[in-house]
């Protein structure tokens, strides 16, 4: 893993965008993997100023996003839908069928975890993943105890992550207790993977990934498999702990 020590939460969206722009520019037909929250905010606000300052384009890139709750519709503000659009889609030139999100509100949600995985399959898999990574090690929704063999799959949250979570609805009682999520399988079938980590709240998950062993129990560990993950984190997620696993 190789790991891009920044100073704050402003460097790290800035250092991701470059990142991915160059991915995309030199792949305009990438498949990118996206993930939601908070964590990613600023570097889609970096690509949305980027897109209008320099052109740069996304009329041939397809995305997939890690994940969706169940139950919330496109339309519910709170919904990952709903999000993408808000927070980047709606700011740049993609091309709204090739944005790709697990649908929550589905009738048969089972059926929609095997048309996500053969969706993913048939654009021959994701070119870029970007993750972030939950406090207690969960990437995607995978949370502990999730197989490494998953696929997308429905998943029940934490409670840890009903609360952090919380934050973005107006109570914590409408905070959806179960999500689709691809699984960490499908994750690991990224050619490529940017992990993305900001803040105090986040040392001990990153010390775990950096420090610990790969378990089940603290899905992030996985990555520690996987050929190419390029990690950033700023110094107050990660300062201390680079130098002590390097
Ligand atoms: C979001 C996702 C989650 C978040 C994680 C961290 O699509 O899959 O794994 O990346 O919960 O969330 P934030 O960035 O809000 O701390």
């Amino acid at each position: 893993m190789k790991i891009i020590e920044v100073k704050d939460y402003t460097e790290m969206s800035q250092k991701a965008a470059e990142y991915i722009i160059e991915k995309v520019c030199q792949n305009p037909k990438i498949n990118l993997g996206l993930a939601t929250g908070g964590t990613p905010v600023g570097t889609y606000k970096n690509l949305i100023e980027d897109h209008e300052k320099n052109g740069t384009s996304y009329q041939n890139v397809t995305t997939f996003n890690l994940d969706e709750y169940i139950g919330l519709s496109g339309e519910n503000k709170n919904s990952y839908r709903y999000f993408m659009d808000e927070k980047l889609f709606n700011h740049i030139d993609i091309n709204k069928n090739n944005t790709n999100i697990p649908r929550g509100d589905c009738k048969d949600i089972e059926e929609e975890c095997l048309r996500y995985e053969s969706l993913l399959a048939n654009y021959g898999g994701i070119d870029l993943q970007i993750l972030g990574i939950g406090s207690n090690g969960h990437i995607g929704f995978n949370e502990p105890g999730t197989t490494f063999t998953s696929q997308t799959h429905v998943i029940k949250l934490a409670p840890s992550t009903i609360n952090a979570n919380a934050r973005f609805f107006k109570s914590i009682e409408e905070v959806p207790t179960k999500a689709i999520t691809m699984g960490i399988s499908t994750i690991m079938k990224s050619k490529e993977i940017l992990l993305l980590v900001s803040g105090e709240n986040k040392k001990e998950a990153i010390g775990k990934l950096l420090t610990g062993k790969v378990s089940e129990s603290f899905p992030a560990s996985v990555l520690k498999n996987h050929p190419c993950v390029t990690i950033i984190a700023d110094k107050a997620a990660i300062s201390g702990l680079k130098s002590h696993c390097q």
